[in-house]
């Protein structure tokens, strides 16, 4: 990849909505100079991020049971020390590698995603973590590589995984997308540690996906010349794709993918329009040339 993603906003920078209104009053009455600043401001807005209680309390780790305050009560019980991540298949340099070496080797920087469901609601998240084509580097890529394949730990003891899906959780992106500047593995949210519930220590995020795609609590990282088998298509191959792009234009057979809801807006929450690759326009060259509805 030529370029890195570069993160022009960061909440200390977001402008509180009655403040932004003022501010532009102020401009327009100083002359109407502040247009860069209210195109700025009102981005800004848009990336406002959820509190630490909506991103820790609302949350999808069915290791830890299906409602969405389960995780927040149940992932206590996994045990993140001395955290290994095996990394093998089309690799230079295979191996079993502690975490605390890997994050000594990675810039740590902090990203604000907009993050979106394909149950429809959406969040915006300040994740901190790296770049996960810095860390593919850093092992280094066989050429026959094209695809990399991920799976979440999986310990029937610290958890209450139920049945009905073939447990590890499993998911994988295309050789490009997980080189992508944009795809990074989180370490942690408003600077903390990264809490159980939203995947200790290191989860996938791949903020132009569904969530399904953003894999948590990462054991094993696999290179691969073939598409990899995935937790939610092996379990509804009509429902969940591979891809999994956000994509307004192609409803999932149970919720029209039209609209959005943002969590934390409260009982009148506006649903607002979905936007293509979740607004992560940057990506879309990934994918030209092919029919988006067939391979969702
Ligand atoms: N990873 C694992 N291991 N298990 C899961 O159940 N759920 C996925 C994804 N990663 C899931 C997972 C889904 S459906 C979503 S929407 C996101 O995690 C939710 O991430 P969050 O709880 O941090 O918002």
């Amino acid at each position: 990849m030529a370029f890195r993603w570069k993160n022009d906003l960061t909440y200390k920078d977001v402008t509180p909505e009655a403040a932004f209104w003022n501010r532009r009053q102020v401009m327009a009455g100083a002359g109407g100079l502040a247009l860069s600043g209210v195109a700025g401001a009102a981005q800004a807005q848009d990336l406002e991020p959820n509190t630490w209680e909506e991103i820790t309390t609302y949350n999808n780790f069915y290791e830890f049971g299906l409602d969405k305050g389960d995780p927040a009560k149940y992932a206590h019980t996994l045990n993140t020390d001395d955290w290994h991540i095996t990394i093998d298949g089309l690799v230079d340099k295979p191996g079993d590698y502690a975490l605390d070496e890997i994050v000594s080797q990675m810039d740590i920087e902090e990203r604000i995603y907009r993050f979106r469901c394909v149950e429809t609601w959406s969040m915006v998240v300040p994740w901190n973590g790296f770049e996960l084509a810095d860390l593919l580097n850093f092992v280094g890529v066989k050429p026959e590589a094209k695809y990399v394949a991920f799976e979440t730990v999986f310990r029937r003891d610290e958890m209450r995984a139920g049945g009905g899906i073939d447990w590890p959780y499993r998911e994988g992106l295309r050789l490009d997308e997980a080189m992508h500047p944009l795809t990074m593995m989180a370490t942690g949210l408003y600077g903390k540690p990264m809490p159980k519930q939203n995947g200790a220590p290191i989860r996938l995020v791949v903020p132009w996906k569904y969530g399904f795609k953003s894999i948590k609590s990462i054991i094993k990282i696999t290179l691969t010349d073939k598409e990899p088998p995935t937790t939610w298509n092996m379990l509804q191959p009509r429902e969940y794709g591979f891809y999994a792009n956000v994509n307004p234009e192609v409803s999932h057979p149970r919720w029209s993918q039209a609209q959005e809801r943002r969590i934390g807006g409260g009982l009148f929450a506006r649903r607002t329009p979905t936007l293509k690759f979740n607004g992560y326009d940057e990506v879309a060259s990934l994918y030209e040339g092919m029919d988006l509805a067939a391979k969702f």
